[in-house]
């Protein structure tokens, strides 16, 4: 099967799991477990979200080593920078890229996708990967996708 459809597929799959969460916790944990048992090269999946009062991004849902980066300040990082960018970054080689907050010795490539709730940023789905230029059209589409899935679910929650 083409890489593509099983990332459609996938696509499809959470946004069932979307439609029937209980909470967006559940829905968080769901898709972070699911993207990293199905997309091998996945090797970190993780949430941050925004702290409202502190603007801080703090640790949420993840799957892979445990990373000492469980808070990270809007200028620092390359989850800072998506999320105070309101956009998706790829970063084919992190150790080229002088923002980056090393996670693990092992990651060579990561994606970091907004979570936006009615035009403003609220979090962001981080991917890390142990090959270099992992992440592809078809990945960003993908996580795009979560981090949206994530967006509609809080717009449709009660505040
Ligand atoms: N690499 C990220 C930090 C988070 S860890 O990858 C889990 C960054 O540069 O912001």
């Amino acid at each position: 099967m083409p890489v593509e459809t099983s990332k459609q597929d996938l696509a499809k799959e959470l946004e069932r799991l979307a439609e029937a969460a209980p909470s967006v916790e559940h829905l968080m944990t769901s898709i972070v477990s699911r993207l990293a048992e199905r997309l091998e090269k996945y090797a970190w999946v993780g949430f941050y979200i925004l702290e409202k009062g502190t603007r801080e991004l703090v640790l949420g849902p993840f799957v892979g080593a445990p990373t000492p980066h469980t808070r990270i300040p809007l200028d620092q990082g390359i989850c800072g920078a998506a999320a105070s960018s309101g956009r998706t970054i790829v970063v084919d080689d992190v150790h080229s890229d002088p923002r980056y907050l090393a996670c693990s010795l092992e990651t060579k490539s990561e994606i970091v996708a907004p979570i936006f709730v009615r035009g403003e940023v609220v979090g962001e789905l981080d991917i890390d990967s142990h090959l270099p230029s992992a992440f592809g059209p078809d990945d960003r589409m993908l996580v795009e996708h979560c981090a949206r899935l994530v967006g509609r679910y809080l717009e449709k929650s009660p505040t």
